[in-house]
């Protein structure tokens, strides 16, 4: 027993200190002998290992990336085939120039197709399938889902668990629902979701009894579950979060009806306001009334300072045709002006009748308590949550209304963000989405970078500054990723 553990303590320390020197855990190289030569082979390992890559010894199913200074497919491929390795097609085989260019950079560079070395048998028969990232910003996810029967269940069980207050495995099912929507096709076999990162045995015990019966039983227990539906419910009222809902389900309240009739309860003005305009900001926005809203406030803040900036963002950026808001960001370009600019804007729909509700947060953004280590998912610029009356007159296409209704405006969800020109390419970044594009984004450069990413900075923690930005690309380029288009970033 002890001379057991005495043989084996030495080697738990070397694997820790050597996990504590990588740096970028998604990326795991196999150089290739033939070509290269042995001692070339042994010095490119020494000197990645000693700029933090992982250079593993063996050719295993752990490795991402098969490095060779051979370009000949015809030599290269027959002999990769021949290890039998299970998930080949999910590798990178890369040229020697992506293993320079890296090591030039002290980072893994992306993968450009002038890295690649095809198997050229393959290319033409079927090409072999790109590796799917486990992170959603290394993935182009656009508006059309190819795997919704999997992706609405897996949305069902992440927020049965949010009501659970069980956040991870909450997140769980929010990334493997992602990595589904990332795909081209439909998933048709467990076979075919085997070799796809972040799907864990329960994801998969869900796909399977869609696959064979259409539909999982366990979802259905939930949709059918009088508790979610009540936290359902009261969740969809503007300003109403699953802790208020959760509070007024423990009382024994069901029903909207239930709850404007209980004495006892206090509404804030937001929820007042949720549950007045209720029928109008629980229907979706169409992107239609989305431009219409765009052209009300760009005409406000025109007359206000017209070297100002106006740009929509969130799902409309992304391509979406419907969302269930309108999120907008301005900005001045005369420093310090964005700090009135907000306030203006809303005295300015006051006067023209249309505000229906506003919550102003004023900024609490400070330039000179930076570095904040403090990276939060809420950002302290100005910005403020409307509900605006819009009038039809000012649709193109007519109002999205519901059916049987003759009046000719509808209330609409608004978001406004005001940061100030030199943080815009951050703010425009965090507030595009999706959600869990952002959370990986974060979670990308903290893990795989030593960089923290918000709304309004990056900051490398190696070099102990902050990275500036004026476009997203730059943003991307920091982190080393490929540029991602904003409707590619549908995760
Ligand atoms: P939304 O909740 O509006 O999502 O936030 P969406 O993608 O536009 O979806 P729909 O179409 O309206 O339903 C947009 C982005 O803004 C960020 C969110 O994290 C999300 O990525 N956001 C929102 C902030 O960063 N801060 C906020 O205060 C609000
Ligand atoms: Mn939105």
């Amino acid at each position: 027993m002890l001379g057991l553990r005495k043989r084996s303590k030495p080697a738990g320390e070397v694997s820790v200190s050597r996990r504590e020197e990588t740096k970028f855990r998604d990326v795991r190289i196999f150089l290739v002998e033939r070509k290269m030569g042995r001692s070339r082979r042994s010095f490119l390992t020494q000197l990645a290992r000693s700029k933090g890559f992982t250079v593993e010894d063996f050719l295993s199913e752990t490795v991402t990336h098969v490095v060779s200074e051979d370009r000949q497919p015809s030599s290269l491929w027959p002999w990769l085939k021949a290890s039998s390795l299970r998930n080949l097609s999910m590798k990178q085989v890369l040229d020697i120039s992506w293993f320079t260019d890296s090591m030039r950079d002290g980072r893994p560079v992306p993968v450009e197709t002038r890295h690649l070395i095809q198997d050229s048998w393959t290319e033409v028969s079927s090409p072999a399938p790109a590796m799917v990232s486990q992170y959603a910003c290394k993935r182009r996810t656009e508006t059309e889902n190819h795997n919704k029967m999997f992706t609405d269940a897996f949305e069902v069980l992440a927020e049965n668990y949010e009501f659970s207050e069980m956040e991870g495995p909450c997140l769980a099912f929010r990334r493997a629902a992602s990595v589904l929507k990332s795909l081209p096709s439909a998933v048709e076999s467990l076979r075919a979701a085997q070799d796809l990162p972040c799907l864990g045995e329960h994801t998969k015990a869900v796909m399977e009894e869609i696959l064979r019966c259409g539909r999982s039983f366990e979802v259905e227990k939930i949709l059918s579950d009088e508790r979610f539906q009540t936290l359902k419910l009261f969740t969809s009222v503007f300003g109403v979060g699953p802790k208020t809902a959760e509070k007024w389900h423990r009382r024994g309240l069901r029903s909207f009806s239930e709850v404007l009739a209980e004495p006892s309860i206090h509404l804030n003005r937001m929820q007042q306001s949720g549950f007045l305009h209720y029928g109008d900001i629980s229907r979706a926005v169409s992107k239609a009334e989305a431009r219409a809203v765009g052209n009300i406030i760009d005409e406000a803040v025109r007359a206000i300072t017209p070297d100002a900036m106006l740009t929509l963002t969130g799902g409309f950026r992304r391509g979406k045709e419907f969302g269930h808001d309108v999120d907008l960001i301005v900005t001045a370009a005369e420093p310090g002006r964005e700090q009135n600019l907000l306030s203006e804007i809303i005295d300015s729909l006051k006067k023209q009748g249309i505000l229906l509700f506003c919550e102003y947060q004023a900024s609490t953004f400070d330039t000179t308590k930076l570095p904040s280590h403090r990276f939060e998912a809420m950002d302290h610029f100005a910005k403020c949550f409307l509900i605006l009356r819009l009038e039809g007159s000012r649709v193109d296409e007519g109002l999205h209304s519901a059916e049987g209704d003759s009046r000719n405006w509808r209330a609409v969800r608004v978001d406004l963000v005001s940061p100030p020109a030199d943080h815009f390419a951050f703010t425009l970044l965090g507030w595009t989405g999706s959600r869990q594009f952002e959370r990986d984004l974060r979670r990308f450069a903290r893990l795989e970078r030593r960089m923290l990413l918000d709304n309004h900075a990056l900051f490398d923690k190696t070099k102990k500054e902050f990275l500036t930005a004026t476009t997203e690309k730059d943003i991307f380029d920091h982190l080393g990723l490929e540029y991602i288009e904003p409707w590619q970033r549908n995760a």
